[in-house]
């Protein structure tokens, strides 16, 4: 397993579905992986019982702060501790008898967990303040890679054809040249620009849209659209994280900050990026192979690809191999 990838965060939840005495079975790199929120605070344990390896997700949260195995009813408290064996009760408990736990976080209501060793802190999402609301949409199944996912994010091109009448239509096809730089370990994507009959929900007429990227993490991107509708800010900033589930099993969320529309139900937002994404998820499950060539040779490219092809070459360079050929 990469290292790279084990010491990054990764998103598995939306705080929200999380309440006091909750759980919810989700996987993260091929690991099954258990939250549960006990008295506020939210848990990430590997969801396994150390007796006979069942599914903890199985069992139930008792009491707000004890998960009950659902095979012999080992009690665990939210330290992971085994508190109770009801077929030995009085018996003392060996220490060994609790479960594995993982680092995990809560930011942007969002809930992050780190399998290894966190490298860094939670990703930043640069440009929010107190002139953006955010509204969180997702999560979004999808059957490929993650970085294919991320690749589909970062093209402009299929717009007019995959989402035409939204962020393209026909005949507004050809691309214009766009910058691409690696700075500080991240890819800048700079200057892109795409004529889009729809950007937002609050449009009403076509508009020229420029795109800037950063590519901040191998598996997460921000996105920032200009012009913005009020003064010089951009009025759309999008934070994509891409929950790596399986090697080509993907669960995409996005958080999305706009400085526009603040009274608008976020489930209009919502409503729109879900459109917008199921147009992309039928393509993105179509492709092959599912995992991410890294190999120049493997496909063929067009000057429009510029953006892909630098992704492609700093995941070889940072030797990312899962989700990638
Ligand atoms: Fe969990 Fe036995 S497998 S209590
Ligand atoms: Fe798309």
């Amino acid at each position: 397993m990469d290292k790279i990838l084990l010491d990054d965060w990764h998103v598995v939840a939306n705080s929200l579905d999380i309440v006091n005495g909750d759980k919810l079975a989700t996987q993260l790199l091929g690991q099954d992986i258990l939250i549960w929120r006990s008295k506020g605070e939210v848990h990430a344990w590997l969801d396994q019982c150390p007796h006979r390896g069942s599914k903890l997700s199985l069992g139930n949260v008792k009491g707000d702060d004890i998960v009950v195995c659902a095979y012999h009813g080992w009690q665990f408290n939210s330290k992971g501790r085994c508190i109770k064996m009801p077929a030995h009760p009085g018996k003392p408990i060996s220490e060994r008898a609790r479960t594995t736990q993982f680092e995990v976080k809560e930011k942007y209501g969002l809930v992050w967990v780190c399998l290894g060793e966190p490298i860094d802190d939670i990703p930043e999402f640069y440009g929010v303040d107190n002139n953006y609301h955010l509204v969180i949409t997702g999560p979004y199944e999808v059957y490929t890679s993650a970085p294919r996912a991320v690749e589909n994010f970062l093209d402009l091109s299929h717009f007019p054809f995959i989402h035409a009448g939204y962020l393209g239509e026909e005949p507004y096809t050809e691309m214009d040249d766009y910058d691409v730089e690696v700075i500080d370990n991240e890819i800048h994507v700079t200057n892109a620009t795409a004529y889009q009959p729809r950007a937002n929900i609050n449009s009403d007429e076509g508009v020229k849209v420029t795109y800037s990227y950063r590519v901040i993490r191998p598996l997460t991107v921000m996105l920032t659209k200009e012009p913005g509708t009020q003064g010089e800010k951009p009025s759309d900033l999008i934070l994509m994280v891409n929950q790596p589930v399986q090697e080509t099993r993907t669960i995409v969320w996005f958080v999305l900050a706009m400085n526009y529309g603040h009274d608008e139900p976020d489930k209009s937002f919502c409503d729109f990026q879900d459109t917008i994404f199921y147009q992309d998820k039928a393509v993105l499950e179509s492709q092959r192979p599912q995992c991410l060539p890294l190999d120049p040779s493997a496909e063929q490219h067009q000057p429009a690809d510029k953006s892909s092809n630098v992704y492609r070459r700093w995941l070889k360079e940072i030797g990312l191999s899962y989700g990638t050929s």
